[in-house]
């Protein structure tokens, strides 16, 4: 194994060109870790976000982009045990996924499930933390309560859909065009809600209200998200795509006893990770071995196209998940 490799490494915080190839040392693991020989890369918007110098990395992360991949089991640091050499994983990583190696912590490498390939196995680890987290873990979902998922067809919002109504959810969601409506309702929701057209406030009043909102929009929809829960309703907030900042009459927290939370997954420490994907293993890992949950697959770009992936995400035109082509 030669100790340099390709990254596509972002060159200053700008648009999607600013992503071009380097060469950088391979990854040593530290203690707890394994080096991955990265097979496929998934594709996220933070991973935007940071190239447009909007989320930086914690202090101890690589600053290449790149939260999940998938491949083979390379190396392995002191202390690692459960994995070995030549596992085919896939794993959420601190960072530097946009890369031929990475290194991550062993704790946080899930199997490849049964009959998945590795390009899809790929997009697995940042959505379904996040909706795991988020979702059950923070939100407490429980079957027969109405859920409501904005952005239903990005690559968290089609998880979102299928882990819900996996564990016996209603499951409504919105999307920006009549295209990702359907794709929604394919995934499990019974209403899927074009926001350009119908005001989702109306559709879950109409319902009795939603018991759990997971938001990634902010702007106005805080105030309308509040309207549109029901009574003990929770919201659980992962992003903020239309601004954190708006003027918010928050009497509806007391008179309908809603709770507002949210969450980042990267910051969090590692310990708070490996409990997340133990979670994972036990709950959902099964599910997506049995094919009952699946990602929803956009588009592969080789990673040396990291630029078109991006700009591909940001042009909103993708239902589901962008992957990236290490070393297939
Ligand atoms: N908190 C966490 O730990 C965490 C972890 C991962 C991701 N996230 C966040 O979750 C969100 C989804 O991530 P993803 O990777 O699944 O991204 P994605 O596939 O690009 O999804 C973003 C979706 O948001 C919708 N949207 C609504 N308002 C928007 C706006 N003002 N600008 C752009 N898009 C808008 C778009 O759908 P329409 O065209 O239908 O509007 C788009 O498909 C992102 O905001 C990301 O930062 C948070």
């Amino acid at each position: 194994m030669s100790d340099t490799m390709t990254a596509m490494e972002i060159t200053k915080p700008g648009g999607p060109e600013v992503l071009q190839p380097a060469i950088r040392p391979v990854p040593l693991p530290a203690h707890g870790q394994v080096v991955i020989k990265v097979a496929y890369a998934g594709v996220n918007r933070p991973d935007a976000l940071q190239r447009a110098g909007m989320y930086a990395p914690p202090p101890t992360a690589s600053d290449l982009p790149g939260l999940e991949a998938s491949g083979e089991v390379v190396a392995l640091g002191e202390g690692v045990s459960g994995i070995d050499l030549g596992d085919q994983v896939c794993a959420l990583l601190p960072g530097g996924g946009y890369a031929e190696y990475v290194a991550t912590p062993a704790a946080h490498c899930l199997p490849v499930p049964d009959g998945m390939g590795l390009k899809e196995a790929a997009c697995l680890p940042e959505t379904f933390f996040t909706v795991w987290s988020n979702v059950f873990m923070r939100g407490g979902l429980k079957a027969g309560e109405r859920f409501l998922v904005h952005g239903g067809s990005s690559g968290i919002g089609t998880t979102a859909i299928q882990l819900a109504h996996a564990f016996g959810a209603r499951v409504f969601a919105t999307a920006g065009t009549d295209k990702k409506c359907a794709a929604c309702m394919d995934l499990g929701a019974e209403a899927a809600i074009n926001y350009r057209d119908m005001d989702f406030v109306d559709v879950l009043e109409a319902e009795g209200g939603a018991d759990l909102i997971l938001d990634m929009v902010g702007g106005d929809y805080i105030p309308r998200n509040l309207k549109a829960l029901a009574p003990d309703g929770r919201l659980v907030q992962i992003a903020f795509l239309q601004g954190p900042k708006v003027e918010v009459n928050f009497a509806m927290l007391m008179t309908k006893r809603l709770t507002m939370t949210g969450s980042t997954l990267r910051p969090q420490n590692d310990l708070a990770k490996a409990r997340i994907a133990q979670e994972l293993r036990e709950a959902v890992w099964p599910l997506l071995s049995a094919g009952c949950v699946a990602p929803v697959m956009d588009s592969s770009y080789p990673l040396a196209e990291a630029a078109a992936a991006h700009a591909r995400m940001e042009g909103s035109g993708h239902i589901g998940k962008i992957v990236l082509e290490v070393a297939p």
